[in-house]
């Protein structure tokens, strides 16, 4: 991906995106609905009949791991309606989904196979009444769904496949997760991991040890930089910049020495990348202002599980780092409202954020027509 700074003051979006909700529900459209959504880590659902459902946007969708594959449904009944999972998970009694309503009975495949103390007529065919499939595919241990169903094309980490190649990410296991309810639009949080021109007045922890960062996103932009990248002695991103663990066993030695990686899949999964763990978000909108986002911090299983000082020296940096962001962004989607804000302005240092909204826009302008 390139740095490369942009030459002029660009607008951002237009206000109203930001918390219109017909603008919203085109958005969940474009991007939510018709896209690959990392939604969950494949350790969540071990072994046969666990399952766990996972909300984007206004669709529940239970995930559901068979023998040796992870499937997903929409979270809803085919006699009426009901949802079939009540809970966030749990696991399926004799590898059977029971409608809490009615008792109709389907199989891990999605088959309706039993419908108790029903009437018979001749019409009824258990053929006619599968559960609605969702597409499942899995990349770095992550989770992917698709609510385009038989129509999704296969998943496309782009990038990402060749960057993080021998940082085992399917490997990796989950020692920490928080989860967090931030009340803001998707897209804020979009643009916020794609500029560090706030990182000196927001992040002061992070700017400690990313160095680069106190020159506010301009750090690379002007040609040769004479100021270290990383505080002295660094080794990965925690609070004093220390390392606890080995770096991740198949990475090269210079991915050793390579303390950061931030990387992004639009429109769910942020990543941080340490040559010693990885701080994963996972992001879903709940409302035209509000979404979920799970932070995992992920580490070789080999490493877990970690005592509670040494997980607490990895987990804090990235912890307050990620409130702050999401502190911030809250604070953006209030200021929005103003009958004044037309839309915001990027300077030369935001290049990427320009870049996620021109994304934002293309996906809009590739939406299907409504009905
Ligand atoms: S709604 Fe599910 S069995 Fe009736
Ligand atoms: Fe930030």
């Amino acid at each position: 991906m390139t740095r490369e700074a942009l030459k002029r003051l660009e607008a951002g979006l237009p206000g109203p995106w930001y918390y219109d909700p017909a603008h919203y529900q085109r958005e969940l459209e474009a991007f939510w609905y018709r896209r690959w959504v990392a939604v969950a880590r494949e350790e969540e659902l071990p072994g046969p009949g666990d399952w766990r459902t996972v909300r984007i946007g206004t669709q529940s969708i239970v995930l559901a791991r068979d023998e040796d594959r992870i499937r997903g449904f929409h979270n809803t009944c085919r006699h009426r309606g009901s949802i079939l999972c009540t809970e966030e998970r749990g696991n399926f009694a004799r590898r059977r989904i029971v409608c809490p309503y009615h008792s109709w009975t389907y199989d891990l495949g999605g088959q309706l196979v039993a419908t108790p103390r029903r009437m018979e007529t001749p019409d009824f065919d258990f053929g006619d009444f599968p559960l609605y499939q969702v597409a499942v595919a899995s990349w770095g241990g992550f989770v992917f769904v698709n609510l385009a169903g038989r129509d999704a094309p296969p998943l496309d980490v782009g990038a990402l496949e060749a960057q993080f190649k021998r940082y085992r990410l399917g490997d990796l296991r989950i020692g920490k997760r928080i989860v967090a309810d931030v009340q803001a639009n998707w897209k804020l949080l979009g643009e916020n991991f794609s500029e560090c021109f706030h990182c000196p007045p927001v992040h002061p922890e992070l700017c400690r040890v990313v160095t680069a960062y106190r020159d506010a996103g301009a750090w690379g932009l002007r040609g040769a930089e004479t100021a270290p990248e990383f505080a002295a002695g660094a080794a990965t991103l925690t609070l004093d910049g220390s390392a606890r663990l080995p770096p991740i066993g198949t990475l090269t030695e210079t991915e050793r020495k390579t303390i950061y990686v931030p990387a992004m899949l639009p429109p769910s999964l942020f990543l941080n990348v340490q040559p010693d763990y990885v701080n994963a978000h996972l992001m879903t909108p709940t409302g035209p202002e509000s979404l979920r986002i799970v932070y995992d911090w992920l580490f070789e299983p080999e490493r877990l599980p970690l005592g509670g000082e040494d997980l607490q020296h990895y987990v804090a940096l990235w912890d307050v780092t990620n409130r702050q962001d999401a502190r911030n962004c809250e604070w953006q989607q209030q200021g929005i409202q103003s009958r004044e804000f037309k839309h915001g302005h990027y300077v030369p240092q935001e290049f990427d954020c320009h870049r996620f909204d021109e994304w934002v826009r293309a996906g809009l302008a590739g939406e299907k027509p409504a009905d």
